[in-house]
């Protein structure tokens, strides 16, 4: 059933575990998360950014996850991941999304405040959840320094603050993850989690999560992370797998041969996820 973003993060800021968001753009990846989370019977949020809206067109993907999430027996939100444009926000809204992320995070904390309050105004007033982003999650392509990291990542009292004055339902914060494949090994600073926890008490987001090492997840999980946002993964697993197939069969020209087994491919890796991130079993 398709439900609220809120809905299913409370239950799992309540219990101690997080929910994935994975990212879609097209028929065969909403399938593959889907399916994933009816076999490990568990919540899950599926997540469109703004340039897999702009490849698939609002009407078709809001269909396409809408239809899936009404017919499967497992709570599913449906949201837009990094909304920037305040207008794509109003179209989603429009579409019946349960839930959407405003990214104001590139501005001044009192500007994000106040792009942030006008989106949870207008959203809540639709029964729509909102996420919201403080602090800077970069890409893993982003040359910076030690200092200049430290510097992008979240603090724990503006976040306090920021979480008090707009309303938000849950945040993104920045403690060392970033969009991407990772070069090296993300460091989390998890003493900066810890913090913002305790002082916030609400579900906490965390984005790039792709690559990170299965411990860094579950102590991340076991500090208070509800929702854990996956893309890069799910396409790694999607395009490993067409570049066996066509290798190894280069006679198949039928695109449901090829997309089923991808599917399965993505499906496999989703289903690990939501053991690894405590919400199977959970729906
Ligand atoms: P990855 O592509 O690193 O998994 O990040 C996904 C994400 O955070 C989307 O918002």
């Amino acid at each position: 059933m398709l439900v609220t973003g809120i809905e299913i993060l409370e239950k799992a800021h309540k219990e101690g575990y997080a929910v994935g968001a994975f990212n879609t753009s097209n028929l065969e990846i909403t399938q593959a998360i889907v399916e994933a989370a009816e076999e490990t019977r568990s919540p899950v949020i599926i997540q469109v950014s703004e340039g897999g809206l702009k490849y698939a067109g609002i009407e078709a993907i809001s269909a396409i996850v809408r239809t899936l999430a009404e017919k499967a027996t497992v709570p599913i939100a449906l949201h837009l991941d990094h909304g920037t444009d305040f207008n794509t926000i109003m179209k989603c809204l429009r579409n019946g999304w349960t839930s959407v992320m405003i990214d104001a995070s590139k501005f001044p904390l009192e500007e994000n405040i106040q792009r942030t309050r006008k989106i949870v105004e207008i959203a809540h007033s639709m029964g729509v959840s909102v996420e919201a982003e403080i602090g800077k999650i970069g890409g893993t392509e982003d040359h910076i320094t030690v200092d200049e990291r430290e510097a992008s990542m979240t603090d724990p009292e503006e976040a306090l603050r920021f979480a008090k004055e707009t309303g938000v339902d849950y945040l993104a914060i920045a403690i060392g993850t970033a969009h991407g494949p990772y070069k090296g090994e993300p460091k989390l600073d998890f003493e900066r989690l810890k913090r913002i926890k305790e002082l916030l008490n609400m579900p906490l987001v965390l984005h790039g999560a792709s690559g990170v090492p299965e411990e860094a997840i579950k102590k991340a999980v076991s500090l208070g992370i509800n929702k854990i946002n996956i893309d890069t993964d799910v396409r790694q697993a999607f395009t490993a797998r067409l570049r066996r197939l066509l290798e190894e069969d280069k006679e198949v020209y039928d695109p449901r041969k090829i997309l089923g087994p991808c599917k399965e491919a993505m499906k496999e890796v989703i289903k690990q996820k939501m053991i690894l991130f405590g919400s199977s079993g959970k729906a």
